[in-house]
Protein backbone atom coordinates (compact mmCIF):
# COMPACT_ATOMS: atom_id res chain seq x y z
CA UNK A 1 0.00 0.00 0.00
CA UNK A 2 1.63 3.37 -1.10
CA UNK A 3 0.43 6.52 1.39
CA UNK A 4 0.95 10.14 1.13
CA UNK A 5 1.45 12.52 3.78
CA UNK A 6 3.02 15.87 2.87
CA UNK A 7 5.97 17.06 4.67
CA UNK A 8 4.80 20.85 3.17
CA UNK A 9 5.47 23.23 5.89
CA UNK A 10 1.69 24.22 5.80
CA UNK A 11 0.28 20.65 6.65
CA UNK A 12 3.32 20.12 9.15
CA UNK A 13 1.61 23.32 11.10
CA UNK A 14 -1.70 21.63 10.80
CA UNK A 15 -0.15 18.28 12.60
CA UNK A 16 1.12 16.32 9.25
CA UNK A 17 4.33 14.95 11.47
CA UNK A 18 1.83 13.23 13.80
CA UNK A 19 -0.46 11.81 10.89
CA UNK A 20 3.09 10.17 9.50
CA UNK A 21 4.17 8.63 12.41
CA UNK A 22 0.57 7.53 13.20
CA UNK A 23 0.42 5.62 9.55
CA UNK A 24 3.98 4.04 10.08
CA UNK A 25 3.31 2.79 13.88
CA UNK A 26 -0.14 1.61 12.90
CA UNK A 27 1.17 -0.46 10.10
CA UNK A 28 3.66 -2.01 11.93
CA UNK A 29 1.14 -2.69 14.67
CA UNK A 30 -1.21 -4.48 11.33
CA UNK A 31 2.14 -5.72 10.15
CA UNK A 32 1.42 -3.88 6.89
CA UNK A 33 3.61 -3.20 4.33
CA UNK A 34 3.18 0.53 3.84
CA UNK A 35 5.09 2.72 1.77
CA UNK A 36 5.07 6.17 3.17
CA UNK A 37 6.05 9.17 0.94
CA UNK A 38 6.04 12.47 2.19
CA UNK A 39 4.96 14.71 -0.49
CA UNK A 40 4.53 18.70 -1.47
CA UNK A 41 0.88 19.95 -0.49
CA UNK A 42 -1.57 20.13 -3.14
CA UNK A 43 -2.21 23.65 -2.12
CA UNK A 44 -5.63 22.81 -0.23
CA UNK A 45 -4.55 23.91 3.00
CA UNK A 46 -8.18 24.05 4.81
CA UNK A 47 -7.98 20.00 3.77
CA UNK A 48 -4.66 19.42 5.69
CA UNK A 49 -3.12 16.88 6.29
CA UNK A 50 -4.42 15.62 3.03
CA UNK A 51 -4.01 11.83 3.16
CA UNK A 52 -3.81 10.37 0.23
CA UNK A 53 -3.58 6.24 -1.13
CA UNK A 54 -2.97 4.92 -4.30
CA UNK A 55 -5.59 2.43 -5.63
CA UNK A 56 -6.32 1.50 -9.54
CA UNK A 57 -8.41 4.09 -9.92
CA UNK A 58 -6.32 6.91 -8.70
CA UNK A 59 -5.68 8.74 -5.99
CA UNK A 60 -8.25 8.60 -2.69
CA UNK A 61 -7.96 11.27 -0.24
CA UNK A 62 -8.84 11.90 3.21
CA UNK A 63 -8.34 15.12 5.37
CA UNK A 64 -8.20 16.65 7.50
CA UNK A 65 -6.63 13.60 8.87
CA UNK A 66 -5.61 13.77 12.62
CA UNK A 67 -3.27 11.73 13.71
CA UNK A 68 -6.69 9.97 16.29
CA UNK A 69 -8.18 9.12 12.42
CA UNK A 70 -5.36 6.85 11.55
CA UNK A 71 -6.36 3.97 13.45
CA UNK A 72 -9.59 4.02 11.97
CA UNK A 73 -8.87 4.80 8.45
CA UNK A 74 -6.98 1.03 8.84
CA UNK A 75 -10.58 -0.05 10.31
CA UNK A 76 -12.30 1.15 7.27
CA UNK A 77 -9.45 -0.12 4.94
CA UNK A 78 -9.22 3.32 3.60
CA UNK A 79 -13.01 2.80 2.14
CA UNK A 80 -15.74 4.84 3.75
CA UNK A 81 -15.10 7.28 6.50
CA UNK A 82 -16.34 10.68 7.67
CA UNK A 83 -13.29 12.33 6.67
CA UNK A 84 -13.51 10.56 2.69
CA UNK A 85 -13.14 12.78 -0.46
CA UNK A 86 -13.01 10.33 -3.10
CA UNK A 87 -10.59 10.66 -6.09
CA UNK A 88 -8.23 13.74 -5.02
CA UNK A 89 -7.97 14.61 -8.83
CA UNK A 90 -11.87 15.00 -8.55
CA UNK A 91 -11.82 17.12 -5.85
CA UNK A 92 -13.72 20.50 -7.84
CA UNK A 93 -10.83 23.03 -6.06
CA UNK A 94 -8.35 20.69 -7.94
CA UNK A 95 -10.48 20.17 -10.81
CA UNK A 96 -11.33 23.80 -11.87
CA UNK A 97 -7.66 24.88 -11.87
CA UNK A 98 -5.44 24.65 -14.68
CA UNK A 99 -1.96 23.71 -13.53
CA UNK A 100 1.23 24.41 -15.19
CA UNK A 101 3.93 26.07 -13.04
CA UNK A 102 2.31 23.43 -9.83
CA UNK A 103 1.47 20.44 -12.36
CA UNK A 104 4.09 18.29 -10.17
CA UNK A 105 3.52 19.44 -6.44
CA UNK A 106 1.92 17.12 -4.29
CA UNK A 107 1.51 14.52 -6.70
CA UNK A 108 5.67 13.17 -6.68
CA UNK A 109 7.74 12.52 -4.32
CA UNK A 110 9.74 15.64 -3.76
CA UNK A 111 13.59 14.64 -3.58
CA UNK A 112 13.02 11.33 -6.10
CA UNK A 113 14.72 12.27 -9.35
CA UNK A 114 13.22 9.08 -11.04
CA UNK A 115 9.71 10.52 -10.24
CA UNK A 116 10.60 14.04 -11.33
CA UNK A 117 11.41 12.79 -15.28
CA UNK A 118 8.20 10.09 -15.15
CA UNK A 119 6.16 13.31 -14.47
CA UNK A 120 7.57 15.26 -17.15
CA UNK A 121 10.21 16.51 -15.70
CA UNK A 122 13.81 17.50 -17.26
CA UNK A 123 11.87 17.98 -20.88
CA UNK A 124 12.18 21.28 -21.04
CA UNK A 125 15.84 21.42 -20.48
CA UNK A 126 16.73 18.05 -22.37
CA UNK A 127 14.95 20.51 -25.40
CA UNK A 128 17.05 23.12 -24.35
CA UNK A 129 20.61 21.60 -24.45
CA UNK A 130 19.90 20.76 -28.20
CA UNK A 131 19.11 24.79 -29.02
CA UNK A 132 21.26 27.81 -28.88
CA UNK A 133 20.97 30.55 -26.17
CA UNK A 134 19.03 32.50 -28.50
CA UNK A 135 16.82 29.88 -29.54
CA UNK A 136 15.81 29.25 -25.99
CA UNK A 137 15.52 33.09 -25.20
CA UNK A 138 12.91 33.29 -28.62
CA UNK A 139 10.81 30.64 -27.00
CA UNK A 140 10.52 32.14 -23.82
CA UNK A 141 9.67 35.52 -25.27
CA UNK A 142 7.01 33.87 -27.14
CA UNK A 143 5.17 32.95 -24.23
CA UNK A 144 4.38 36.29 -23.03
CA UNK A 145 6.30 35.07 -19.82
CA UNK A 146 5.98 37.98 -17.17
CA UNK A 147 8.10 37.90 -13.75
CA UNK A 148 5.89 36.32 -11.51
CA UNK A 149 7.87 38.28 -8.39
CA UNK A 150 5.39 41.25 -8.72
CA UNK A 151 7.12 43.97 -11.50
CA UNK A 152 5.92 41.78 -14.44
CA UNK A 153 8.35 42.52 -16.32
CA UNK A 154 8.57 40.24 -19.64
CA UNK A 155 10.98 37.62 -18.58
CA UNK A 156 12.07 36.77 -22.15
CA UNK A 157 13.09 40.77 -22.66
CA UNK A 158 15.32 40.55 -19.68
CA UNK A 159 17.01 37.21 -20.60
CA UNK A 160 17.70 38.82 -24.19
CA UNK A 161 19.52 41.47 -22.03
CA UNK A 162 21.70 39.24 -20.66
CA UNK A 163 22.00 36.76 -23.52
CA UNK A 164 23.80 40.07 -25.55
CA UNK A 165 25.27 41.16 -22.65
CA UNK A 166 29.32 40.99 -23.30
CA UNK A 167 30.90 39.15 -20.00
CA UNK A 168 33.49 36.32 -19.58
CA UNK A 169 30.74 35.57 -16.15
CA UNK A 170 27.37 35.69 -16.11
CA UNK A 171 25.14 34.70 -13.09
CA UNK A 172 21.13 33.49 -13.00
CA UNK A 173 19.68 34.12 -9.19
CA UNK A 174 16.78 33.12 -7.90
CA UNK A 175 14.80 35.43 -6.06
CA UNK A 176 13.20 33.33 -3.25
CA UNK A 177 12.69 35.89 -0.52
CA UNK A 178 9.33 35.59 -0.84
CA UNK A 179 8.41 38.29 1.78
CA UNK A 180 5.12 39.38 0.45
CA UNK A 181 2.16 38.99 3.31
CA UNK A 182 -0.20 36.02 2.32
CA UNK A 183 2.12 34.27 0.09
CA UNK A 184 3.55 30.85 0.05
CA UNK A 185 3.73 29.60 -3.65
CA UNK A 186 7.52 29.93 -3.67
CA UNK A 187 8.01 27.80 -0.39
CA UNK A 188 5.62 25.52 -1.75
CA UNK A 189 7.30 24.82 -5.22
CA UNK A 190 10.22 24.34 -3.15
CA UNK A 191 9.26 22.00 -0.52
CA UNK A 192 6.92 20.14 -3.39
CA UNK A 193 8.70 19.92 -6.37
CA UNK A 194 12.26 21.81 -6.02
CA UNK A 195 13.56 19.93 -9.10
CA UNK A 196 11.38 22.48 -11.07
CA UNK A 197 12.96 25.54 -10.00
CA UNK A 198 16.72 23.71 -10.67
CA UNK A 199 15.61 22.48 -14.18
CA UNK A 200 14.19 26.17 -14.84
CA UNK A 201 17.45 27.99 -13.50
CA UNK A 202 19.88 25.77 -16.03
CA UNK A 203 17.36 26.27 -18.79
CA UNK A 204 17.89 29.97 -18.08
CA UNK A 205 21.62 29.74 -17.42
CA UNK A 206 21.69 27.85 -21.04
CA UNK A 207 19.93 30.70 -22.74
CA UNK A 208 22.20 33.75 -21.07
CA UNK A 209 25.36 31.77 -21.03
CA UNK A 210 25.43 31.96 -17.60
CA UNK A 211 27.64 29.01 -15.88
CA UNK A 212 26.74 30.01 -12.07
CA UNK A 213 23.75 30.68 -10.12
CA UNK A 214 22.21 31.19 -6.75
CA UNK A 215 19.17 30.71 -4.92
CA UNK A 216 18.39 33.18 -2.53
CA UNK A 217 16.00 32.43 0.23
CA UNK A 218 15.50 33.50 3.61
CA UNK A 219 15.90 31.62 7.02
CA UNK A 220 12.48 31.66 7.70
CA UNK A 221 12.05 29.29 5.35
CA UNK A 222 13.98 25.85 6.86
CA UNK A 223 11.66 23.17 5.14
CA UNK A 224 12.15 24.83 1.93
CA UNK A 225 16.15 24.87 2.71
CA UNK A 226 16.40 21.48 3.52
CA UNK A 227 14.61 20.24 0.85
CA UNK A 228 15.96 22.87 -1.95
CA UNK A 229 19.85 21.27 -0.41
CA UNK A 230 19.11 17.94 -1.26
CA UNK A 231 18.01 18.46 -4.50
CA UNK A 232 20.75 20.36 -5.72
CA UNK A 233 23.13 17.76 -4.16
CA UNK A 234 20.79 15.13 -6.05
CA UNK A 235 20.78 17.20 -9.43
CA UNK A 236 24.47 17.32 -9.22
CA UNK A 237 25.54 13.72 -8.82
CA UNK A 238 22.60 13.27 -11.45
CA UNK A 239 24.84 15.59 -14.12
CA UNK A 240 21.76 18.09 -13.96
CA UNK A 241 23.88 20.53 -12.66
CA UNK A 242 27.65 20.84 -12.93
CA UNK A 243 30.37 21.03 -15.18
CA UNK A 244 28.64 18.87 -17.78
CA UNK A 245 24.89 20.25 -18.00
CA UNK A 246 22.57 16.23 -19.12
CA UNK A 247 26.09 16.05 -21.03
CA UNK A 248 25.98 18.91 -22.78
CA UNK A 249 29.40 20.04 -22.50
CA UNK A 250 28.22 23.16 -20.66
CA UNK A 251 28.72 23.77 -17.29
CA UNK A 252 25.95 25.29 -14.52
CA UNK A 253 27.17 25.10 -11.33
CA UNK A 254 24.09 26.33 -8.45
CA UNK A 255 24.29 26.63 -4.94
CA UNK A 256 21.78 27.99 -2.14
CA UNK A 257 22.08 30.88 0.50
CA UNK A 258 20.24 32.18 2.99
CA UNK A 259 18.82 35.74 4.12
CA UNK A 260 18.37 36.41 7.63
CA UNK A 261 14.97 37.76 6.00
CA UNK A 262 14.55 41.17 5.56
CA UNK A 263 11.90 42.31 3.27
CA UNK A 264 13.74 44.96 1.31
CA UNK A 265 16.13 41.89 0.26
CA UNK A 266 13.60 40.85 -2.00
CA UNK A 267 14.24 44.23 -3.86
CA UNK A 268 16.69 42.51 -6.30
CA UNK A 269 19.81 44.98 -6.20
CA UNK A 270 19.58 44.95 -2.43
CA UNK A 271 19.15 40.67 -2.68
CA UNK A 272 22.04 41.83 -5.10
CA UNK A 273 24.05 43.30 -1.96
CA UNK A 274 23.00 40.73 0.69
CA UNK A 275 24.10 37.88 -1.42
CA UNK A 276 27.78 39.31 -2.15
CA UNK A 277 27.91 39.78 1.85
CA UNK A 278 26.71 43.54 2.03
CA UNK A 279 24.42 45.46 3.94
CA UNK A 280 20.92 45.03 1.95
CA UNK A 281 20.17 48.21 0.40
CA UNK A 282 18.66 49.11 -2.53
CA UNK A 283 21.02 50.43 -5.56
CA UNK A 284 20.20 52.95 -7.76
CA UNK A 285 19.55 52.35 -11.48
CA UNK A 286 21.21 52.58 -13.94
CA UNK A 287 22.96 50.26 -14.20
CA UNK A 288 20.06 47.47 -14.21
CA UNK A 289 20.99 44.07 -12.98
CA UNK A 290 21.07 42.39 -16.55
CA UNK A 291 23.85 44.25 -17.22
CA UNK A 292 26.25 45.32 -13.94
CA UNK A 293 24.37 42.48 -11.00
CA UNK A 294 26.08 40.40 -8.89
CA UNK A 295 29.19 41.26 -8.81
CA UNK A 296 28.93 43.71 -11.13
CA UNK A 297 28.38 40.96 -13.84
CA UNK A 298 25.56 40.70 -16.30
CA UNK A 299 22.82 38.69 -14.17
CA UNK A 300 19.47 37.02 -14.76
CA UNK A 301 17.21 37.61 -11.33
CA UNK A 302 14.25 36.04 -11.76
CA UNK A 303 10.97 34.99 -9.05
CA UNK A 304 10.77 31.41 -8.62
CA UNK A 305 7.63 31.26 -10.06
CA UNK A 306 9.00 32.80 -13.21
CA UNK A 307 11.59 30.08 -13.08
CA UNK A 308 9.91 26.81 -12.13
CA UNK A 309 7.17 28.06 -15.04
CA UNK A 310 9.58 28.16 -17.60
CA UNK A 311 10.81 24.32 -17.75
CA UNK A 312 6.76 23.54 -19.08
CA UNK A 313 7.33 26.34 -21.48
CA UNK A 314 10.14 25.01 -23.18
CA UNK A 315 8.68 21.06 -23.24
CA UNK A 316 5.55 22.54 -24.74
CA UNK A 317 6.61 25.54 -26.49
CA UNK A 318 5.93 29.41 -26.14
CA UNK A 319 2.80 29.51 -28.37
CA UNK A 320 1.24 26.50 -26.27
CA UNK A 321 1.73 28.51 -22.78
CA UNK A 322 0.61 31.93 -24.22
CA UNK A 323 -2.77 30.61 -25.49
CA UNK A 324 -3.52 30.80 -21.89
CA UNK A 325 -4.54 33.72 -20.06
CA UNK A 326 -5.85 37.21 -20.27
CA UNK A 327 -5.42 40.32 -22.32
CA UNK A 328 -1.20 40.84 -21.77
CA UNK A 329 -0.98 38.97 -18.72
CA UNK A 330 -0.33 35.19 -20.68
CA UNK A 331 -0.39 32.18 -18.85
CA UNK A 332 -1.34 31.04 -15.36
CA UNK A 333 -0.68 32.51 -11.91
CA UNK A 334 -0.51 30.82 -8.98
CA UNK A 335 -2.70 32.45 -6.75
CA UNK A 336 -2.32 32.22 -2.98
CA UNK A 337 -5.43 32.70 -0.97
CA UNK A 338 -5.23 33.97 2.29
CA UNK A 339 -5.95 35.50 5.23
CA UNK A 340 -9.64 35.59 6.92
CA UNK A 341 -11.51 33.05 4.26
CA UNK A 342 -13.29 29.54 4.29
CA UNK A 343 -10.76 27.42 1.63
CA UNK A 344 -7.48 29.21 1.73
CA UNK A 345 -4.59 28.00 -0.29
CA UNK A 346 -2.93 27.49 -3.75
CA UNK A 347 -5.25 27.95 -6.62
CA UNK A 348 -3.07 27.56 -10.51
CA UNK A 349 -5.31 29.81 -12.73
CA UNK A 350 -5.36 31.31 -15.89
CA UNK A 351 -5.11 35.19 -15.78
CA UNK A 352 -8.52 36.92 -16.21
CA UNK A 353 -10.54 35.38 -13.67
CA UNK A 354 -12.82 37.85 -12.04
CA UNK A 355 -11.93 38.99 -7.87
CA UNK A 356 -14.91 38.23 -7.07
CA UNK A 357 -15.17 34.63 -8.62
CA UNK A 358 -12.05 34.18 -6.66
CA UNK A 359 -12.83 34.95 -3.07
CA UNK A 360 -16.74 33.54 -2.84
CA UNK A 361 -16.80 31.45 -5.47
CA UNK A 362 -12.78 29.39 -5.15
CA UNK A 363 -12.31 31.14 -1.54
CA UNK A 364 -16.08 30.49 -0.33
CA UNK A 365 -16.57 33.87 0.95
CA UNK A 366 -14.77 34.72 4.74
CA UNK A 367 -14.00 32.25 7.08
CA UNK A 368 -16.01 33.93 9.84
CA UNK A 369 -19.13 33.93 8.00
CA UNK A 370 -19.17 37.96 7.83
CA UNK A 371 -19.28 39.93 4.59
CA UNK A 372 -15.94 40.88 2.72
CA UNK A 373 -14.88 43.87 3.74
CA UNK A 374 -11.76 44.38 1.70
CA UNK A 375 -9.32 42.35 0.23
CA UNK A 376 -5.50 43.21 -0.41
CA UNK A 377 -4.19 42.18 -3.61
CA UNK A 378 -0.36 41.82 -4.02
CA UNK A 379 1.25 41.88 -1.05
CA UNK A 380 2.19 44.66 1.77
CA UNK A 381 2.74 47.63 -0.93
CA UNK A 382 -0.98 46.31 -2.44
CA UNK A 383 -4.02 48.17 -2.25
CA UNK A 384 -7.14 47.44 -0.47
CA UNK A 385 -10.07 46.38 -2.87
CA UNK A 386 -13.53 46.63 -1.93
CA UNK A 387 -16.56 44.54 -3.20
CA UNK A 388 -17.36 47.16 -5.65
CA UNK A 389 -14.04 46.06 -7.68
CA UNK A 390 -14.79 42.67 -7.96
CA UNK A 391 -15.44 42.59 -11.24
CA UNK A 392 -11.74 43.05 -11.92
CA UNK A 393 -9.76 40.49 -14.25
CA UNK A 394 -7.14 39.26 -12.58
CA UNK A 395 -4.00 41.19 -14.54
CA UNK A 396 -0.99 42.84 -14.54
CA UNK A 397 -3.24 46.27 -16.17
CA UNK A 398 -6.46 45.52 -15.28
CA UNK A 399 -5.09 46.05 -11.51
CA UNK A 400 -3.05 48.46 -12.20
CA UNK A 401 -5.84 50.33 -13.97
CA UNK A 402 -7.74 49.92 -10.59
CA UNK A 403 -4.93 52.00 -8.94
CA UNK A 404 -3.68 48.99 -7.26
CA UNK A 405 -1.11 46.04 -8.53
CA UNK A 406 -1.33 41.91 -8.31
CA UNK A 407 2.54 41.44 -7.50
CA UNK A 408 3.07 38.04 -6.70
CA UNK A 409 -0.49 37.04 -6.19
CA UNK A 410 -1.26 36.91 -2.70
CA UNK A 411 -4.80 37.75 -2.35
CA UNK A 412 -5.71 38.34 1.70
CA UNK A 413 -9.24 38.55 2.63
CA UNK A 414 -10.92 40.90 5.71
CA UNK A 415 -14.47 40.85 6.77
CA UNK A 416 -16.48 44.00 8.01
CA UNK A 417 -14.66 44.02 11.36
CA UNK A 418 -11.56 45.02 9.77
CA UNK A 419 -10.33 49.06 10.53
CA UNK A 420 -8.73 50.62 7.23
CA UNK A 421 -7.48 53.27 9.14
CA UNK A 422 -5.46 50.62 11.57
CA UNK A 423 -4.73 48.89 8.18
CA UNK A 424 -3.29 52.22 6.37
CA UNK A 425 -1.08 52.95 9.77
CA UNK A 426 0.11 49.64 9.39
CA UNK A 427 1.58 49.81 5.76
CA UNK A 428 3.50 52.85 7.00
CA UNK A 429 4.23 51.37 10.13
CA UNK A 430 5.89 48.06 8.00
CA UNK A 431 7.72 50.21 5.84
CA UNK A 432 8.78 52.18 8.46
CA UNK A 433 10.30 49.33 9.64
CA UNK A 434 11.84 47.57 7.11
CA UNK A 435 12.91 50.72 5.25
CA UNK A 436 16.38 49.76 4.22
CA UNK A 437 17.02 53.62 5.13
CA UNK A 438 18.77 54.74 1.35
CA UNK A 439 16.44 57.28 0.31
CA UNK A 440 14.31 60.33 2.27
CA UNK A 441 10.89 60.08 1.10
CA UNK A 442 10.93 56.35 2.19
CA UNK A 443 13.23 56.32 5.54
CA UNK A 444 11.29 59.85 6.55
CA UNK A 445 8.44 59.81 5.04
CA UNK A 446 6.94 55.81 6.37
CA UNK A 447 7.16 57.37 9.92
CA UNK A 448 5.69 60.66 8.92
CA UNK A 449 3.08 58.74 8.07
CA UNK A 450 2.27 57.04 11.09
CA UNK A 451 2.27 60.18 13.18
CA UNK A 452 -0.22 61.72 10.62
CA UNK A 453 -2.70 58.46 11.11
CA UNK A 454 -2.37 59.14 14.74
CA UNK A 455 -3.29 62.63 13.92
CA UNK A 456 -6.33 61.40 11.74
CA UNK A 457 -7.17 58.89 14.79
CA UNK A 458 -7.65 61.67 17.03
CA UNK A 459 -9.98 63.74 15.21
CA UNK A 460 -7.31 65.76 13.33
CA UNK A 461 -9.47 66.38 9.85
CA UNK A 462 -6.43 68.75 8.80
CA UNK A 463 -4.28 65.66 8.78
CA UNK A 464 -5.87 63.94 5.74
CA UNK A 465 -5.18 66.21 3.31
CA UNK A 466 -1.32 66.24 4.80
CA UNK A 467 -1.65 62.43 4.48
CA UNK A 468 -2.39 62.31 0.69
CA UNK A 469 0.49 65.30 0.06
CA UNK A 470 2.87 63.04 1.49
CA UNK A 471 2.05 59.60 -0.33
CA UNK A 472 2.25 61.74 -3.45
CA UNK A 473 6.15 62.91 -2.58
CA UNK A 474 6.60 58.70 -1.34
CA UNK A 475 5.29 57.64 -4.46
CA UNK A 476 7.19 60.13 -6.79
CA UNK A 477 9.96 60.95 -4.73
CA UNK A 478 11.16 56.73 -3.90
CA UNK A 479 13.77 55.10 -5.03
CA UNK A 480 12.22 51.52 -4.82
CA UNK A 481 9.24 49.93 -4.41
CA UNK A 482 9.04 49.70 -0.94
CA UNK A 483 8.33 53.65 -0.17
CA UNK A 484 7.36 54.25 -3.40
CA UNK A 485 4.53 51.60 -3.04
CA UNK A 486 3.22 51.39 0.45
CA UNK A 487 0.91 54.78 -0.55
CA UNK A 488 -1.06 52.27 -2.20
CA UNK A 489 -2.87 50.56 0.61
CA UNK A 490 -2.70 53.42 2.51
CA UNK A 491 -4.56 55.88 -0.11
CA UNK A 492 -6.88 52.71 -1.03
CA UNK A 493 -8.12 52.52 2.24
CA UNK A 494 -8.64 56.31 2.30
CA UNK A 495 -10.21 56.19 -0.92
CA UNK A 496 -12.89 52.99 -1.05
CA UNK A 497 -13.45 53.10 2.85
CA UNK A 498 -13.70 57.10 3.99
CA UNK A 499 -16.06 56.47 6.71
CA UNK A 500 -13.06 54.24 8.42
CA UNK A 501 -11.22 57.97 7.98
CA UNK A 502 -14.31 59.94 9.81
CA UNK A 503 -12.72 61.78 12.02
CA UNK A 504 -15.71 63.43 13.21
CA UNK A 505 -17.09 60.05 14.33
CA UNK A 506 -13.69 59.24 15.81
CA UNK A 507 -13.93 62.49 17.35
CA UNK A 508 -17.26 62.29 19.11
CA UNK A 509 -16.39 58.56 20.61
C1 LIG B 1 10.55 45.94 -1.44
C2 LIG B 1 10.54 44.91 -2.51
C3 LIG B 1 10.46 43.55 -2.16
C4 LIG B 1 10.46 42.59 -3.16
N1 LIG B 1 10.37 41.27 -2.78
C5 LIG B 1 10.41 40.30 -3.73
C6 LIG B 1 10.38 38.94 -3.35
O1 LIG B 1 10.29 38.59 -2.17
N2 LIG B 1 10.43 38.02 -4.34
C7 LIG B 1 10.54 38.36 -5.67
O2 LIG B 1 10.63 37.51 -6.52
N3 LIG B 1 10.55 39.66 -6.04
C8 LIG B 1 10.52 40.63 -5.11
N4 LIG B 1 10.58 41.94 -5.50
C9 LIG B 1 10.73 42.25 -6.96
C10 LIG B 1 12.20 42.16 -7.38
O3 LIG B 1 12.82 43.41 -7.17
C11 LIG B 1 12.34 41.80 -8.86
O4 LIG B 1 11.49 42.60 -9.63
C12 LIG B 1 12.05 40.33 -9.15
O5 LIG B 1 12.81 39.47 -8.35
C13 LIG B 1 12.38 40.03 -10.62
O6 LIG B 1 11.98 38.72 -10.93
P1 LIG B 1 10.75 38.45 -11.91
O7 LIG B 1 10.97 39.29 -13.12
O8 LIG B 1 10.83 36.99 -12.18
O9 LIG B 1 9.52 38.83 -11.16
C14 LIG B 1 10.55 42.95 -4.52
C15 LIG B 1 10.61 44.31 -4.86
C16 LIG B 1 10.59 45.26 -3.87
C17 LIG B 1 10.68 46.70 -4.26
S1 LIG C 1 12.26 53.43 -1.00
FE1 LIG C 1 12.83 52.76 1.08
S2 LIG C 1 13.58 50.70 0.83
FE2 LIG C 1 13.57 51.66 -1.22
S3 LIG C 1 15.61 52.59 -1.45
FE3 LIG C 1 14.33 54.17 -0.54
S4 LIG C 1 14.66 53.90 1.69
FE4 LIG C 1 15.37 52.04 0.72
Amino acid sequence: MRIYVPADAAAKGLGAEAVARAVSDEAAKRGLQVALVRNGSRGMVWLEPLLEVETPEGRIAFGPVSAADVPGLFDAAFGEHPKALGLTEDIPWLKRQTRITFARCGITDPLSLPDYEAHGGLKGLHRAVAMTGGEIVAEVTASGLRGRGGAGFPTGLKWKTVHDAVGAQKYVVCNADEGDSGTFADRMLMEGDPFCLIEGMAIAALAVGATRGYIYSRSEYPDANRVMRAALAIAHSAGVLGPSVLGSGRAFELELRVGAGAYVCGEETSLLNSLEGKRGTVRAKPPIPALEGLFGKPTVVNNVLSLATVPAILAHGGAWYHEFGHGRSRGTMPLQIAGNVKRGGLFEAAFGMALGEIIEDIGGGTASGRPVKAVQVGGPLGAYFPPALFDTPFGYEEYAGKGGLIGHAGIVVFDDTADMLSQARFALEFCAIESCGKCTPCRLGATRGVETVDRIARGDAAAIPLLEDLCNTMKLGSLCALGGFTPYPVMSALTHFPDDFNTAREAAE
